[in-house]
Parts: C-alpha cells; structure tokens; sequence
C-alpha cells in the first residue's frame, strides 16, 4: 500500500516529506502522492503518463490566482504544452450548463481519449472534471490535483465524480477513476483556514470509523495539523487516504462497505440540505455535527459507551467544528424538517433509513433499521424544535 513504513497508526512518522498510498483496482489502479512542494515539480509526475507533450487545466478562479501559475510553469519546465479553462468558484459550478461549457472547450482543444486533463482545485473542480472526463469522447483520462484539505482526503480519491441536479446534489454522476493525485501540502496554506477546519472533519471520520489509534493520533496532534505543520498534516493525508483506498479497493461502487465512508452524513446532509448548500454550513462542518449526532444516537440506543461520544464531540468542538445544534447555522432547526429531509437523503434504501452507527470510536457499522420514530425524540433532545 505504502512505501513508507509507518511504525503505528498512533506515532507521528519518521521525518520524510513525501508518501505514495496506493489505491488497488487492477487494471484501474493508481497513485496518490503526498506532500510537501509538488505542485512545482508537477511537470515531472505528470509527463510520464502523457502519450504526447500536451494537456489541459481546469481550475476554478481562486485556486488560478494562487496555484495556476506554479503548474502552468512546472509543464513549461517539462515541456509540456497547455491551456487554461477557468470556471467561477462555487459549488453552483457543479451544474450541467458548466459541464456541457467544459466539454465544448475540452473538445475545441482537441484532447483525446489517451490525452490526460488535470484537475487543479477542491472537490468541485474534481467532481465537475472528472465527471467532463468521464463522458467526454466516452471516457478520457484525468489528474487530480486536490487544493483543499478535503479534496486531498475524500473527493479526489475513489473515482466518485458528478454535477448536481435541480432536484439535488451529486445526482448525475459517473465513477470514473484517475490516473493520478497528487496532493500538495504546500498548496494548503493559501485556504481560508474556516475550509480547512472542514476537511479536518472528514480527516476525523477515517479515526471515528474504523481508526482507534489514528483518532488517538489526532487528538495529541490535530491542533498541528491544522496549523500546517508539513510532517502532521502529510501523516493526516496519507492515513485518510490509505483508509479511503483500502474501503474502495474492496467496494469500488459502494455495494456494501463503502457506506461507511459516510459516516455523519445522513444527519448532515439534513442540516445542509435545510441551510441551503452555503456558507451557513460546509460540507465538512455539517459532517462534524452530523458524527457528534451519529455517536450520540449510538449511546442512545445502548450501542456505544457515551464516553466515546463524549471524546469525539470534544475533539472535534476543541477544533472549532459545530458540535452542538446551537452551533449550526443560526441554531434552529425543526424535527420535522429534519426528519423530511433525512428521509430524501441519497443513502435512503427502499424507504428506509441508512445511518452509520457506532458500537465505540474506530468501530462503525451499516443500521438500515433506524425509524423516524426512534430518531424524532432523540433530536427533541438534541435541540430540535417540536
Ligand atoms: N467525489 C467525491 O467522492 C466527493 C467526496 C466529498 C465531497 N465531494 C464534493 O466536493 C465538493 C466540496 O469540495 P471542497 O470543500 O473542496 O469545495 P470547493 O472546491 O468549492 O473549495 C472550497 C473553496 O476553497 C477555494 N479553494 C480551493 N483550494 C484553494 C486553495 N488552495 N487556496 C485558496 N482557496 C482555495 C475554492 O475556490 C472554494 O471557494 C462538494 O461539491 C462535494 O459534493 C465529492
Ligand atoms: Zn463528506
């Protein structure tokens, strides 16, 4: 999985900028590279895996005026001749009229099925990209460069790519793999630290999940991760990618264990899908509310040891993560909304409820009999209003 020995998912590693995690998929299989100063020597990742000295960036216009020049140079310096595509920065990008407008551009530059498309920002220049690439010409090849902390650790790994439709997120969609990620911690220190704080949460779900000793880790260290601490923050990366490959590399389309890797997000996506998709709650904030929800909801029914719930709402609140429902959006939050919008969540099978639960932090399971009943009384007492 790894060329570099780890002594134990709870010790900081020995001093090396850089680690490679593997994701497993046979003939579909490819590399993560993380760490510090990529983005420079791009040029000399990326060349090898070019049929001709040619590619394109797709990037949004925040990540172009800090990072696309450092790429555009580092294909310079590898002779690799591009073009540019700029689309707003938002996750209102994420949308058909964007997609068709990137794939009349991708076809106006004359990229082919064997030419590789990097894409150069968070998860929704990935998710957009991949899915162009996806169905441009049936299937083109693609980078990823994740820019976000949540990129690095979740959307550019896997092969899940999509736009949102009118009726909700994600839901045109491909799986479409890439050739190659390469994330850079050096590209980290120019996000808003708020975004950064919001990938944290999902660095926390791989420990939460099925991670003890990670979570261990993160506790004693998460504070030097998010202040960009290069060794932390690289350990952070690769142990949430190496936990995301392992889950993929067994259940590439999510037929059975991927759906852990949604832990918290039945819950949050109904706090996002209430605020609205914004700036009132981000994707990973609402994710953090959503495990605190997930582990207390566990205690409840006599699953978990409270105490374990405890430390993981600690932990995530000491981070500056909403951990109570008075810390989500303006604080206010019907049962009934909730539950309407838990019920049309993506992960709803056959009408029924999927949440993932926990019987103790690291140890998480699939429940697809959660009720609206059991769940109503136990947001009341969350803070929900009747
Ligand atoms: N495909 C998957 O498996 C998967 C998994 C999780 C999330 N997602 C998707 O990812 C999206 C969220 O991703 P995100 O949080 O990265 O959002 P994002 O791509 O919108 O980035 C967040 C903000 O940070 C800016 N930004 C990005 N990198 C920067 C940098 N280095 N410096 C300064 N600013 C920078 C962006 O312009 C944007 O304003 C959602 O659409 C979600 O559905 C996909
Ligand atoms: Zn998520």
């Amino acid at each position: 999985m790894t060329n570099l020995e780890f002594t134990s998912s709870s010790q900081q590693p020995n001093a090396q900028a850089r680690d490679t995690v593997r994701v497993d998929l046979g003939a579909r299989s490819y590399d993560i590279l993380i760490g510090a100063d990529l983005l420079r020597q791009a040029g000399s990742y990326i060349a090898p895996l070019l049929p001709r000295p040619k590619t394109v960036i797709v990037t949004d216009t925040n990540v172009a005026e800090a990072h696309l020049k450092t790429l555009q140079s580092a294909l310079d310096g590898a002779g690799i001749d591009h073009a540019s595509y700029l689309v707003p920065a938002g996750e209102a990008s994420k949308n058909l009229s964007q997609l068709e407008k990137l794939c009349d551009w991708l076809l106006s530059q004359k990229i082919e099925r064997e030419d590789c498309i990097l894409a150069l920002g968070g998860g929704v220049i990935g998710d957009l990209t991949g899915f162009a690439a996806s169905i441009l010409r049936r299937g083109t090849r693609f980078i990823q460069i994740p820019t976000t902390l949540l990129a690095q650790v979740d959307s550019s790994i896997g092969g899940k790519t999509a736009v949102n439709a009118s009726l909700g997120k994600n839901l045109i969609g491909a799986f479409h793999q890439p050739d190659l990620v390469l994330a850079d911690m050096d590209v980290l220190k120019t996000l808003p630290p708020r975004e950064l704080r919001a990938g944290y949460a999902e660095i926390v779900k791989y420990g939460a999940l099925s991670d003890l000793g990670f979570f261990d880790w993160l506790e004693a260290n998460g504070e030097k991760v998010l202040a960009l601490d290069t060794q932390s923050v690289a350990y952070a990366v690769a142990q949430s990618c190496r936990a995301k490959a392992a889950i993929v590399a067994r259940d590439e389309r999510e037929a059975g264990e991927r759906a852990l890797l949604n832990l918290g997000h039945t819950f949050g996506h109904a706090f996002e899908k209430i605020t609205g998709y914004g700036e009132a709650l981000l994707h990973g904030e609402a994710v953090a509310y959503g495990m605190v929800l997930a582990f207390a909801f566990s205690a409840h029914r006599g699953e978990c040891d409270p105490q374990d719930a405890q430390r993981l709402r600690a932990h995530l609140e000491a981070c500056g993560l909403p951990a109570s429902m008075a810390q989500v959006g303006n604080g206010v939050f019907g049962v009934d909304a909730l539950l309407d919008a838990m019920g049309q969540d993506k992960k709803v099978k056959a009408g029924k409820m999927r949440f993932i639960l926990a019987r103790a932090l690291g140890d998480t399971y699939i429940a697809d009999d959660v009720s609206a009943q059991a769940l109503h009384p136990f947001l009341i007492a969350q803070g929900a209003h009747a």
